[in-house]
């Protein structure tokens, strides 16, 4: 994990020159700050990097797995809250999560059967779903340290964060290096971009799994949030949670988000589909997919008046309306998180794309990049 002093001294000279060239004095928290959070059993030390913008929002980011930590963000009235579950410190991560706030890769979702083949070789994945590989295997991007680089710019203030995963890590084939930019934006944005290269033939399919709750981590079930998708199909699964292959229109079922609908609505209908994600874990084919970033979700929490949307490159949304939370893990200041305490909206290819040729291709050649973009946005109604 290496960390350049020049980089940080560029930083903090940013962050005077901004506090300076401004009038305003909410600004003078602005800037991303470095500071560690501990030590890995063998002694590998990581760092938490809190990124504020000039509206207060802040974001604060280990390099463990690129974990978002927390999110503090205004509501209607302009107090701050944490909307993301997490630990309050490493350790929390480090014993075990469902991958709160987490990059995932290399493939994020299903691999069924952990197998694929590509290029006439089949290759071999861990199971560790059930019959299935999920997010990327055993030891997934979001357990691995990253290399984190703070910036500040005229988008706003994030870190570069870098891993590279050797040819066979988790089973997959090529090196692949891997870059995760986090931009917090003056306009309350929170922008991934994820960017990737390899020198051999890999699936690839990166997403981040923060768990939101707009009232506020710990604050109660998610199911009065008013969820909007743009999305007119999904992709309909099997008992292991692995495509069918089809693209099934949403009209007439519960899986219908297509007008502002609340999350707990339908959740417990009596509907195939739920029952085999025990409520929404499905991935959504997002409607007008192109090459800038669509509107594929929009949720509002009544209450606090919180809104986020959430815009992408990718054709899939997996909403995930955390079914498997079940009071057995506690969060952050001492917050018991139980079944559906928040939801995810993992942007992404269609789960299980490698034994789909229908599908959208999640195989990255060498000499290709890779690119894909997810923007957060939060604001107030
Ligand atoms: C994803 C999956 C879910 C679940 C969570 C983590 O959202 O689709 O089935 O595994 O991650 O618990």
């Amino acid at each position: 994990m290496k960390y350049s002093g020049l980089a940080f001294a560029v930083v903090v000279l940013a962050s005077l020159f901004a506090r300076s060239g401004s009038a305003s004095p909410s600004t003078s928290k602005q800037g991303v700050k470095k500071e560690s959070f501990g030590t890995l059993p063998d002694g590998t030390p990581v760092d938490i990097y809190t990124m504020t913008n000039a509206k207060g929002m802040e974001i604060r980011a280990t390099n463990y797995g690129g974990i978002v930590v927390s999110l503090r963000v205004p509501d209607k009235k302009g107090n701050l809250d944490d909307i993301a579950l997490g630990f309050d410190d490493l350790k929390g991560y480090l014993a075990s999560s469902p991958y709160f706030g987490a990059i995932i890769g290399r493939y994020g979702n299903r691999i069924a059967n952990g197998k694929f083949t590509l290029d006439g070789k089949e290759y071999t994945l861990a199971k560790n779903n059930g019959p299935n590989t999920l997010h990327g295997g055993l030891k997934g991007f979001d357990k691995v340290v990253w290399n984190a680089e703070p910036f500040q710019n005229h988008d706003g203030v994030g870190i570069i964060l870098t891993y590279t995963s050797k040819d066979g890590e988790e089973g997959f084939p090529g090196n692949l290096k891997a870059k995760v930019t986090y931009t917090l934006t003056d306009n309350n944005e929170w922008i991934i971009d994820y960017d990737a290269s390899t020198d051999k033939a890999t699936p690839i399919n990166l997403t981040q799994h923060t768990y939101f709750n707009l009232a506020g981590e710990g604050k109660g079930d998610v199911l009065a949030h008013i969820l909007k998708l743009n999305a007119s199909r999904f992709t309909p699964v099997n008992q292991t949670l692995i495509p069918t292959g089809e693209f099934r229109p949403v009209k007439g079922t519960p899986m219908d988000f297509t007008q502002p609908t609340p999350i707990g609505g339908r959740i417990n209908a009596d509907d195939e589909q739920l029952r085999f994600g025990r409520g929404y874990d499905h991935n959504f084919v997002v409607d007008g997919k192109g090459s800038d970033p669509v509107l594929a979700a929009r949720v509002k929490e009544p209450a606090s008046g919180r809104v986020l949307e959430v815009f992408t490159t990718e054709p899939g949304v997996q909403f995930y309306s955390g079914n498997f939370l079940d009071g057995t893990i506690t969060g952050k200041n001492g917050h018991v998180y139980k079944q559906r305490y928040a939801f995810c909206l993992e942007t992404q290819h269609f789960p299980d794309s490698p034994n789909h040729p229908e599908f959208p291709t999640t195989i990255l050649h060498p000499g290709q990049t890779y690119h894909s973009r997810t923007i957060y946005k939060m604001s107030t109604e």
